[in-house]
Parts: C-alpha cells; structure tokens; sequence
C-alpha cells in the first residue's frame, strides 16, 4: 500500500528489471491507473537514459470496431503515452487489430503473435470495477486463451469517456486469462475506492470466476499495488 508517486516509482522499478531480460518482452496495460508510471517511465528515459529500443511491447487487450486511427485504441493511446517517447518504433507495440472485421481472426493472430514474441518478462495490469483483467469480463474460464469478449455494461460506462456517447465499443478482443498468466511476473496497479471491493475479492476472496483477478493467487510471482483506497478493505490492511 502506498502513494501515487511511490506505486509509480515501484512499478517502474519492476519494468526497468524486466528490460534487462535478454529479448524482454513487456506486457503493458491501457487505462488510467498505469499512466504515472509511464510517466515515470518517460522521465528515467529522458534523465537517466534508460533504454527501451530493445525489446517489444504487447498489450492486454483492444476495443473492436473502431477506426485504427482512433485515440482511444489501446495501441494509440500507449505509443502517445509511452513507446513514442521513449525511442521505440511502433512496429515494436502489438495489440489485437482494432479495427479488424473478422475479430476472430484478429484474436487467434494475436495469440499465435504471442507465441513468436515468447515469454513476457512482466504484465502490468490494471483492474476493472468487476474484478476484471485484460478485458476478460466475470464468468470467464481460466483456461481462455485470445479471444472476442462481450463488454459488461458497468465496463462500458467507466470506460464511456473517451467516446461520444453512442460509440462505446461492445466488444474487445483481450488476451485470455491462461494467455495472461503465461507472463513470468504479475504486476497489478489499482487505485481509488472503486477499486477497492475487487481488490479484496482478488486478495482474500477464493479463486472464482466471479472475480477474473482472483485468478492470479495461482501465479507464483505476483506484485501488487494498491493506493490506501483501493487496499481498503483488503483483511489486515
Ligand atoms: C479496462 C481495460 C483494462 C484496464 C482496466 C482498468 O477496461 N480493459 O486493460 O486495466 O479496465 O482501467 P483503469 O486503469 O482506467 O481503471
């Protein structure tokens, strides 16, 4: 449990260790929660010189059924965020096609992508409201792997912001819950009060579907943090 500026530099120090790998491969996260640490990130490169040119960037997840060039794509907001300021070429950040019309297709390419790239070093996650990871909403198997997800409508509106109002995507295609897992280490960002019942489901509550991000009590290498109104109701906190 910590502060903003803390968690960011924390995060940050773990994303910097996995760029040592030999061929890092480094599983980013979309949304908001994350966005200090890319910051943070953009800082070390600007000061202390750390490099990112060597190693590819996959994303969790990705709306389907909007224009490539829409700001809002997952892989567009990261290279405004992150990869475009830190020397990466964008041909080193993959994430499903936003703008695919088979989406199924979009979804196994994805996986067999992953497959090429190899072994992720780490995957930054965020949480959703409902407990979600990637976008794989409550009721997900343990066993998915890339697929088309169906958005719940609280994922909807707390990700309403960025479109107009008629535009909020209804689908995403997101790596699967087993996909996400295959990363060597876990690193779940959450901050704020909405995220606090989530957190302790995931924390204390059983594995169960009902809360995808309990799935990762069975990832042997998981780091979480939490800001003091996420960590709320977690047991002992
Ligand atoms: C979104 C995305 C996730 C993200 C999570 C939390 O719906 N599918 O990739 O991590 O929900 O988003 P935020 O950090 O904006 O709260």
């Amino acid at each position: 449990m910590t502060d903003a500026a803390d968690m960011a530099r924390r995060a940050a120090d773990l994303i910097e260790q996995a760029l040592g790998a030999r061929r890092p491969v480094i599983g980013l996260a979309a949304g908001n929660t994350p966005r200090a640490t890319y910051a943070e990130l953009v800082r070390r490169h600007r000061t202390g010189g750390l490099r990112f040119d060597h190693a590819q960037y996959v994303l969790l997840d990705e709306y389907a059924g909007l224009p490539a060039d829409h700001p809002a794509c997952f892989r567009n907001d990261i290279i405004a965020a992150l990869t475009s300021r830190v020397g990466v070429p964008a041909q080193a950040v993959h994430a499903p096609m936003c703008a695919a019309d088979r989406l199924d297709v979009a979804a196994r390419r994805y996986e067999s992508l992953l497959a090429e790239l190899g072994p992720r070093s780490i995957q930054v996650l965020g949480i959703g409201r409902n407990g979600h990871i990637g976008f794989n909403e409550p009721g997900t198997d343990w066993d998915s792997r890339t697929h088309v997800a169906r958005l719940r409508p609280e994922t909807r509106s707390d990700n309403a912001a960025a479109f107009a109002p008629d535009d909020v995507p209804t689908h995403a295609v997101t790596m699967g819950i087993a996909t996400i897992l295959e990363a060597d280490r876990m690193l779940l960002l959450a901050t704020g009060t909405s995220k606090a019942r989530a957190i302790a489901a995931t924390v204390d509550g059983p594995v169960d579907a009902r809360t995808p991000a309990s799935a990762l009590q069975r990832h042997p290498d998981v780091t979480l943090l939490l800001d003091r109104d996420a960590a709320r109701d977690v047991r002992g906190v």
